[in-house]
């Protein structure tokens, strides 16, 4: 706990998969200075309280919760649930509020973020990256460059599960061995926002399929996410995207143009080697015969798979990288919110 004994207070807007990790991740953590006071969603409180206990993919809730009033307890903790579709039915101000997490992934802009902040909300840290660079005052990636951070910034983005995975391996091997070109398949889980049976979409055609009955492409900034935050690699990156008929931990399929000659067993000493030094608790990395599902609740933000590591001639790497994307996303959202509100604290 910081010296000043006061608990860092925050509210979660939108309780779906990334709300509910964020939470469960806190209480898993233990010993933190901060404080779930409130969270906000259109569900109901039987439902909210329901899907905080049962999991289907994490598990039981290890503690107790339960709904009295507009509480949920949480191992006796009180979190205010808050039923508002907008960001100014909320008087955030009146929770006294450190940090506001935004996970409902419904505001992009720069005047959606706003709402938040009209609204009384005195910092917003966003659980998805933003429409352009302007939408938010800085995209942080922990441990890549959330040092930078200026304590005046009020909204922030958490970018995404794919860039928090592949920027720590991209910065790294562009350092060590040099990177001119680089091609990156998604290979994602589904999500809630693709039905289990075909149904409508209002913006992209391919999220009408079933998710679970087929392979399926989709969008994906994440090659201007990268960019964004290695501008070294400006216009030199690419990537696509499929959605897979499983529920959680996907994969990076990397294939990378290196500037000099190199082999697989120096990409992987060189990786390894990180996962035991400066990206220790962020990158990791195994030789082991995994699947997917070995993965789930893994708080890395990526594992390399060194026995899938391939080398085309001496210049064509290829990579396999697992993570995470709820659990390891939830809790680089917590290590940065924990860093802000640290450094908010000191420039007071
Ligand atoms: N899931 C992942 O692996 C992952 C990883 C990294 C980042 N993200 C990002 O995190 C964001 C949330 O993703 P998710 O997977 O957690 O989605 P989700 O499971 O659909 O959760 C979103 C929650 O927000 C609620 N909601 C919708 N509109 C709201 C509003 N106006 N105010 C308050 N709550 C509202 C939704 O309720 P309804 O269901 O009733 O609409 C839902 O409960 C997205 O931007 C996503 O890209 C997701």
């Amino acid at each position: 706990m910081s010296s000043s004994h006061r608990p860092l207070r925050i509210a979660l807007n939108g309780y779906g998969r990334i709300g509910r990790c964020v939470l469960r991740a806190l209480h898993e953590r233990g010993g933190s200075d901060m404080q779930i006071v409130a969270l906000n969603d259109l569900a109901d409180q039987a439902s909210i309280e329901y899907l905080t206990r049962f999991d289907s993919t994490h598990g039981r809730f290890p503690g107790e919760v339960r709904v009295d009033g507009d509480c949920l307890h949480i191992n006796g903790q009180c979190v205010q649930v808050l039923c508002a579709p907008r960001p100014e039915d909320i008087d955030w101000q009146a929770l006294e509020l450190d940090l506001l997490l935004e996970c409902s992934g419904q505001y992009t802009s720069r005047a959606d973020a706003e709402r938040f902040l009209q609204a009384g909300a005195p910092r917003v840290l966003f659980s998805q990256p933003m429409a352009g660079a302007g939408a938010v005052d800085t995209t942080l990636v922990y441990g890549i460059n959330h040092q930078t951070l200026d304590p005046a910034a009020r909204l922030v983005s958490n970018a995404s599960c794919t860039t928090n995975a592949s920027v720590p391996v991209l910065r790294l091997l562009n350092e060590l061995i040099g990177l001119e070109y680089i091609s990156i398949t998604t290979i994602h889980s589904a999500m809630n926002d693709q039905p289990v049976i075909d149904a409508y979409h209002h913006t992209d055609l391919r999220r009408t399929r079933s998710a679970f009955q087929s392979v399926i492409p989709v969008s994906t900034g994440l090659a201007r996410g990268i960019e964004r935050l290695l501008p070294e690699l400006a216009g030199r990156v690419e990537a696509k995207a499929i959605r897979v008929p499983t529920v959680n931990v996907s994969a990076l399929d990397i294939t990378l143009q290196t500037s000099r000659d190199t082999s697989a067993a120096e990409v992987n000493r060189l990786l390894k080697s990180a996962s035991e030094s400066e990206y220790r608790g962020l990158l990791d990395y195994t030789e082991l015969q995994h699947a997917s599902c070995d993965f789930n609740h893994d708080p890395h933000s990526a594992i390399v798979d060194g026995s899938q590591t391939r080398v085309a001639g001496p210049r064509l790497v290829n990579l396999l990288v697992w993570f995470d994307n709820e659990w390891g996303f939830a809790n680089r959202m917590l290590d940065v919110a924990d860093y802000w509100l640290q450094l908010a604290n000191r420039n007071n």
